[in-house]
């Protein structure tokens, strides 16, 4: 195994899209920032440099950062923010895991424009469960605003805006054609005729679902968020904030050029989208001034598309890549999403929008999390999150009256080292109903079922597939449904769980687990300072 280095200087730079020039935040200068290249089994030693004048830190999107908790990256749960003006080294192995994951700043709504992608090979000599493509190419899905987005937050978290706020989606940091000033903003992939390609697709839009995909092409569906899947053919693909899907897409036109699209799934009454974001797929040889065909995506509303596309999604399940899923399970959780208001005397409105799990609305701590608990400093969190609502009552009823109190808190919830757990997050039309996409650090989980209503846990579970339930760190829970997924908590640490749209997190959808120590972990200081947990955090004792 390799040592891979990367420097990441995180530095302001002046980008224009749609006629519009602003500084925005990158790594190195770009937006997207640089694909980290890795092979399973590399140590990856990443330094990052913050020259900009907001504080931050980085996440390694589903890197399990196995008993590693130090270089996960989300700011004040696992770390303070790297100030502006110094640097820090995230050092981990990439063990267990190949395929496509990516990076992006844990902090604020900077991760509009910090992120980009992480490609995982295969151990050297171990090939790919499908055809080896011809050829591979990132696809990052994003946003762009107009405006400077970190200004826009505190109108975001206050005033209850709708998800789909900024100007324009994007493909590689490119919306493409159908905007203004955009010909030269518009990614473009060259395919051969009869050659098969690997598109690793990453959704890192701040707060849209979205559907992607190639007019005139399918696409083979192989894997989802670095996990191998059964592969199956569709028109579209649908993915959440914090996804990613890898796809083969065979370039078997004659010739053309053809427009690749992504758009938001929509199934919340929002407002109609106008801002489709498109690249080109051109076949060697044609000329640029050939018009591309129009792409057919689902309708921004069609809820059973979602539904079957995402029905389709299985764990690929051979001895090689086997579907470990928990078939006992020894603690159960249930928890409701739920929005409400807030008299905020500071906030434009005087009221600030609340979102809460079983009715906690998430307050984030002023030291990192886990150092807190590896030093076991009183006072920063408690950890008597409860495993279900203190009041059942009818979830997806509407109107709600009841159930509408929030309470604010650092509350994390304890589990047992090594003990499995099935988590039902159940939405509820608490204010409205909404899809949430959840995303756990540290940890890969599996989709053992899903369903609209609400959950019956004396019927539901019968139904559930422990077979080749897909194996992911994202899951969408449907609007007015639910979702319940299963892991064994054999990673010690404090582990983050949060919805993927930043609006929502901001409003404080999100909590953490503390999952215990088990044998094997070194918990002596020397132990702790070797994980490349610099003395420069040591939270202040005094
Ligand atoms: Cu992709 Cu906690 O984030």
């Amino acid at each position: 195994a390799a040592i891979k280095k990367y420097q990441f200087d995180v530095q302001v730079k002046n980008v224009s899209r749609l006629c519009h020039a602003k500084p925005i935040v990158t790594v190195n200068g770009g937006f997207p920032g640089p694909t980290i290249y890795v092979r399973e089994g590399d140590r990856l030693q990443i330094n990052v440099t913050n020259h900009a004048q907001y504080n931050m830190s980085i996440h390694w999107h589903g890197l399990k950062q196995y008993r590693n908790g130090w270089a996960d990256g989300p700011a004040y749960v696992t770390q303070c923010p790297i100030q502006t003006g110094s640097s820090y080294t995230y050092d981990f192995n990439v063990t267990g895991q190949r395929g496509t994951l990516w990076w992006h700043a844990h902090i604020l709504w900077l991760r509009a424009t910090v992120y980009g992608a992480i490609v995982i090979m295969p151990k050297q000599g171990t090939p790919f469960p499908f055809p080896q493509p011809y050829r591979e190419t990132e696809i990052i899905l994003g946003e762009w605003w107009n405006v400077d987005v970190e200004t826009f937050v505190n109108k975001a978290n206050s005033l209850g805006l709708p998800p789909n706020s900024s100007d324009a989606h994007t493909i590689n940091g490119k919306p493409g054609p159908l905007f203004p000033c955009s010909e030269k903003h518009t990614f473009a992939m060259e395919v051969e005729q009869g050659k098969t390609y690997l598109l690793r697709i990453i959704n890192a839009a701040l707060n849209d679902e979205l559907f992607f995909c190639i007019a005139g092409h399918n696409l083979t569906v192989v894997e989802v968020d670095a996990v191998y899947t059964k592969p199956f053919t569709t028109q579209a693909i649908l993915i959440a904030p914090g996804q990613t899907t890898n796809v083969l897409v065979k370039a078997n036109q004659a010739s053309g050029r053809y427009f690749m699209a992504a758009r938001p799934f929509m199934d919340a009454p929002v407002p109609v989208d106008n801002k489709t974001a498109t690249a080109i797929l051109q076949y060697q040889g044609v000329l640029n001034t050939i018009l591309p065909s129009l792409p057919q995506l689902p309708n921004p509303n069609d809820t059973s598309f979602a539904l079957s596309y995402n029905k389709k999604l299985r764990s690929l399940n051979t001895p090689n890549f086997p579907a470990n899923v928990p078939l006992k399970v020894d603690r159960k959780l249930f928890y409701t999403i739920g929005f409400g208001k807030e008299s905020c005397p500071s906030c434009i409105n005087g009221t600030r929008f609340v979102a809460s799990l079983n009715n906690i609305s998430f307050e984030m701590p002023q030291v990192g999390l886990l150092q807190a608990h590896y030093f076991n400093l009183k006072g920063v969190f408690k950890t008597d999150f409860p495993d279900r609502p203190s009041t059942p009552f009818n979830y997806t009823g509407a109107p709600l009256t009841a159930n509408l109190g929030t309470s604010t808190g650092t509350r994390l919830s304890k589990i047992a080292f090594n003990s499995t757990v099935e988590l039902v997050l159940q939405d509820t039309n608490l204010l409205t109903v909404e899809s949430h996409p959840f995303h756990l650090h540290g940890y890969n989980f599996f989709v053992v079922g899903t369903g609209i209503g609400n959950f019956d846990p004396a019927k539901d579970p019968a139904k559930y597939n422990l077979v080749d339930p897909v194996e992911r760190n994202t899951v969408g829970v449907p609007t007015g449904g639910w979702t319940a997924i299963r892991f064994r908590a054999d990673n010690p640490g404090v582990w983050f769980m949060h919805c993927h749209l930043e609006l929502h997190t901001g409003w404080g959808l999100k909590m953490a687990f503390v999952v215990e120590d088990g044998p094997g972990l070194d918990l002596s200081i020397s132990g702790r300072r070797s994980r490349s947990y610099g003395e420069t955090i040591l939270p202040d004792l005094g």
